[in-house]
Formats: C-alpha cells, sequence, structure tokens
C-alpha cells in the first residue's frame, strides 16, 4: 500500500445483499468516532445530490430495459460527483471517509454480474478516480441465499435485488477475486456469522486501522 497524500483512511465497504454493510457501516463509524476520528460516513451510488438522483434512476425498477453501459456510465457519474464534492475534500481536511460500496462494486455488478469487460471498468475507473483508491477495503462476503434471505426480509426489492440467483453468484465470486488480488487492500470477513461474531471480526480491523494513525487526522 502506497502511502496516500492525505492523513485520514479512505475505507469501503463491499459485498453482496444483505451482507451487513450498511449495519456494520454503523458499528465502525461508532469505533472510530469514539477513538477521536472525524469522519465522513458516505454511500455508493449517491453520496451527494446529484449522485443521489442517479441512485434512483439505477435501483428503480421503472429503469428496466436499461443497457449495461448506461448502468455503468451512471455509476461513475455518480462516482465523479462524489469523489469531487465530498470525498477528495474530506481527506484533504484531514477526515476518514467510510464509504458503503465503491468501485469494487462496479467490477462485482457490471463486471462480475452484467458481464461487461473489466478492462473497460478499468479505463474508467482511471479516468474518474486518478489513482484515488480506498486504503482499506472490507469485504463481508456471505452465501449468496443467507444474504439475500436478509435483505428480501427488508421489504420491496430494488432494481438489482430482482435478478437471478446466477447474478449474485457472479458478483459474489468476482468479489473473491478482486480480494485475492490485492491482499493488501482487502479484508475478508465471515459475514455469514451472526453479528456478534462479524463485530469481533471488525474490531481487529479497528484496531489495525488506528495502529496506522498519523495522528493529524485524529
Ligand atoms: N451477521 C448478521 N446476522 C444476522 N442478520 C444480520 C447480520 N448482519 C446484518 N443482518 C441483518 O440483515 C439485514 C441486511 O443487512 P444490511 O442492510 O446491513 O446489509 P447490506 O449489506 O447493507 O445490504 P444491501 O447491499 O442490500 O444494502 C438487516 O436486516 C440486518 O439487520
Ligand atoms: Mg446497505
Amino acid at each position: 500500500m502506497s502511502q496516500p497524500a492525505y492523513p485520514g483512511r479512505f475505507i469501503t465497504l463491499e459485498g453482496g445483499e444483505g451482507a451487513g454493510k450498511s449495519t456494520n457501516a454503523d458499528y465502525l463509524a461508532q469505533r472510530l468516532e469514539a477513538a477521536g476520528i472525524r469522519l465522513l460516513r458516505t454511500r455508493e451510488p449517491g453520496g451527494t445530490a446529484l449522485g443521489e438522483r442517479i441512485r434512483e434512476l439505477l435501483l428503480d425498477t421503472a429503469s428496466d430495459g436499461m443497457h449495461a453501459d448506461t448502468e455503468l456510465l451512471l455509476m461513475f457519474a455518480a462516482r465523479a460527483q462524489h469523489i469531487h464534492e465530498r470525498i477528495l475534500p474530506a481527506l484533504r481536511a484531514g477526515a476518514w471517509v467510510l464509504c458503503d460500496r465503491f468501485t469494487d462494486a462496479t467490477y462485482a455488478y457490471q463486471g462480475g454480474g452484467r458481464g461487461i469487460d473489466v478492462a473497460r471498468i478499468a479505463q474508467l475507473e482511471d479516468w474518474v478516480q486518478q489513482g484515488l483508491q480506498p486504503d482499506m477495503t472490507i469485504l463481508f462476503d456471505l452465501p449468496v441465499e443467507t444474504g439475500l434471505a436478509r435483505a428480501g426480509a427488508r421489504g420491496e426489492l430494488d432494481r438489482f435485488e430482482r435478478e437471478q440467483q446466477a447474478f449474485f453468484e457472479a458478483v459474489r465470486q468476482a468479489y473473491l477475486q478482486r480480494a485475492e488480488r490485492e491482499p493488501a487492500r482487502f479484508r475478508v470477513v465471515d459475514a455469514g456469522q451472526p453479528l456478534d461474531a462479524v463485530q469481533r471480526q471488525l474490531d481487529t480491523l479497528v484496531d489495525e486501522l488506528l495502529a496506522q494513525r498519523t495522528g493529524e487526522g485524529a
């Protein structure tokens, strides 16, 4: 991991539907804030007023028929706004950023799930991020059925949640492959366990993050 040009840490949470990203974002934020970290909590797609409008287009079941390329470009359009309006300013001001989904989700869903060539995703990643990468990515991994059962219990399904089992399996495998290829950045959490066991795994990661603290962002 190269030393970033900002004092804070950029942490992203990844994983399939119902893996526990949002639930554990609360837990991680509490732990980090209790340690005196100034934290921007945000999510993708979205994270800005404009990005949240793009999110609505992406998740709306009325967007049926959206071409995979359109979906990919909208993801990166929302991401560009998010990076420039919120993520980079927060990091430059010394805050940490905790983001529920980021570009690994694009590789998993639009790459693994929709079958878009990863080279095309990488082109957009370079173009939009200009080298910006998370310092740590926590992948919440669990069997697809477990995640869908959890997410399904929440009520109405969005455009992605309506996909078939094979789509979600491809998403999971794409995430795991990325984690395998970038072990320095990824931490894989067994998210199929009960919540308290998941949070004990997260405690170890919080300790690791706090040990790397530069002091400036605190
Ligand atoms: N370890 C766990 N054991 C049992 N239930 C859990 C666990 N983690 C989260 N849940 C429950 O599963 C549901 C989905 O969790 P959550 O919304 O945090 O997932 P998510 O990864 O954010 O999903 P999505 O990708 O759809 O946003 C919630 O009702 C949550 O309370
Ligand atoms: Mg969520």
